[in-house]
């Protein structure tokens, strides 16, 4: 999808986007530094647009592996479906489900969890019920990994995880911090 049509779909969208273009592929390399490949059998995506970092995780993951990515908009769905990988399910519905899907697909949790939701965009019940959610799928030494524009959503995720680190990138527009959350 061209940079054109993400601009149209923001547009069109009711700020459930939150982003005026795709994340840069250095904010990808970032937001995948976490994750152990070798170890990862269910990674779950949260958000993945136009697929940017979709396609980073499918290059390193392992054959058997298997990668959930959860969406709302269906422009983004149709463009996701295109990706020709028996290891990617597109799933069009909420984060919120993580749940309900993982059990649909046998597995007890996610190993990670990569998410680019705008949580300043989304009710904070929903967040609540994101977060909550997100923590209980987790595999014990799983990683929630999130990126946001500001700092505002450290002490959010402090009260849900363990221990939050947070990394930076100047290399996206505009630059984001990328929240790397251990349960
Ligand atoms: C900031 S965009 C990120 C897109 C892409 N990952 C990137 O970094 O370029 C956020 C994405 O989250 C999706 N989204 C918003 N709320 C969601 C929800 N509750 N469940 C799943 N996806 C959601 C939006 O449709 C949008 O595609």
């Amino acid at each position: 999808m061209s940079k054109k049509k993400f601009i149209s779909e923001v547009l069109k969208s009711t700020g459930t986007i939150g982003a005026l273009s795709p994340s840069s592929s250095f904010l990808a390399a970032k937001m995948l530094e976490p994750i152990d490949f070798s170890k990862a059998d269910c990674i779950v995506e949260f958000g993945p647009g136009t697929g940017v970092f979709t396609h980073k995780l499918l290059e390193k993951m392992k054959p058997e592996a298997k990668l959930l990515a959860f969406e709302i908009n269906p422009s983004f769905i149709e463009e996701l479906e295109k990706i020709n990988d028996p290891r990617l399910i597109v799933i069009n519905d909420s984060a919120e489900k993580i749940q309900d899907y993982l059990d649909q697909h046998h597995f007890t949790s996610a190993d990670y969890i990569i998410s680019s939701l705008p949580f300043a965009m989304i009710p904070d019940a929903v967040v609540h019920n994101i977060l909550t959610n997100s923590d209980n799928a987790l595999s014990e030494n799983g990683k929630y990994i999130q990126f946001q524009y500001s700092l505002n959503a450290k002490k959010k995720l402090q009260s849900y995880f363990s221990e939050v680190r947070i990394n930076f990138t100047f290399l996206n527009l505009p630059p984001a911090f990328i929240y790397i959350c251990s349960k």
